[in-house]
């Protein structure tokens, strides 16, 4: 029997989860933050491994596919001396009809400290959160949040500019079937930065304002900003026979981002996976100021300080370890 998993029911903080941005304040994003830093740190030193959470078990689970994120949270665990465990729904008992919650029942008889969960229903996480001791992190529910990609996005551009406050975001093409989208505006708005959101109509939900953003339906909006986040067609999450935009060739006309719609100075940014040709031209990907690279290898780390935060700071943001921990 299906699960129902909307809406999202609030889980009690007796534990600290990451489920949304809206979970955060904004002290947790800079504890966060420079924790990440911390360990980019000692990322550059030769043996990489900290013992950190030695004896802690981290079981990744994957509904949906996944190549940055699912990589990126196991070589986090594994840089921390933590044990791990990672499932993917294909070839699991998923595949025999196995329902999320048996599922998450199963996982949680074994005690991990953390559940990292990714499932293409909106709220599966919060219900492992109400079935299981462990902490969860939300790595991707539906078109709903993607607290961890949001972060790691603040890494970087942290990286790049030096400061968050007071930089202009252009977040552009699919934001209705966009977690990425809908998670990074609550983050950037956390940390005093200023966002719009541009694409067609028929990609930007109504309302979406509230969530303290602004909205232009013309390519020209991108030219006031200064980071330019580059988003894909979400085909997966749209419903079949639905159409959104004309045609792919009319969208890469009109939306896709090519050098000649940037101005000097602009960074790019895309969560990936990427469609080139498509959303993104090869030569604005490619370029050596594009800040793709940099958000992957900030996954690495935003990672690590996400597992470390859960299992040594309290509901309250309190951190029970010392700092010498993560150095
Ligand atoms: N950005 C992102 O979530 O990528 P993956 O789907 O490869 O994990």
């Amino acid at each position: 029997m299906r699960e129902e998993l909307l809406p999202p029911a609030p889980v009690l903080p007796s534990r600290r989860h990451l489920l949304s941005i809206g979970d955060l304040t904004a002290l947790d994003v800079e504890r966060l933050l420079d924790t990440a830093r911390s360990f980019e740190l000692s990322l550059e030193r030769e043996v990489k491994k900290l013992p950190t959470l030695r004896g802690r078990t981290v079981v990744n689970v994957f509904y949906e596919s996944s190549t940055r994120t699912s990589a990126s949270f196991e070589l986090a665990a594994k840089r921390l001396s933590a044990d791990t465990l990672s499932i993917r729904a294909a070839g699991s008992s998923v595949d025999k009809g196995e329902s999320l919650k048996d599922t998450a029942l199963t996982l949680g008889a074994y005690e991990p400290d953390v559940i990292v969960i990714r499932h293409p229903q909106i709220g599966a996480p919060h219900l492992v959160a109400r079935l299981t001791r462990a902490r969860i992190v939300n790595a991707g529910d539906g078109t709903h949040q993607h607290p961890t990609q949001a972060l790691l996005d603040l890494h970087a551009l942290r990286g790049a500019f030096g400061r968050l406050e007071g930089l202009h975001v252009a977040i552009v093409g699919d934001v209705s079937h966009s977690r990425v989208a809908r998670s990074l505006v609550q983050a950037l708005a956390l940390v005093g930065a200023h966002v719009t959101l541009v694409g067609p109509a028929t990609l930007i939900p109504r309302g979406i304002e509230a969530l303290g953003c602004e909205i232009a339906h013309e390519i020209e909006a991108i030219g006031a900003a200064d980071v330019v986040y580059v988003l894909r067609l979400q085909h997966e999450r749209m419903q079949a026979g639905a159409s959104f935009v004309p045609s792919l060739r009319e969208y890469t006309a009109r939306w896709g981002i090519t050098p000649a719609r940037l101005r000097p100075g602009q960074r790019v940014m895309h969560p990936g996976p990427m469609n080139r040709g498509v959303e993104i031209d090869p030569r604005v990907a490619d370029a050596p100021d594009a800040l793709i690279e940099a958000q992957v290898r900030a996954g690495l780390v935003v990672r690590m300080a996400v597992l470390y935060d859960l299992l040594t700071t309290s509901p309250a943001g309190v951190r029970e370890a010392s700092a010498a921990e993560v150095a």
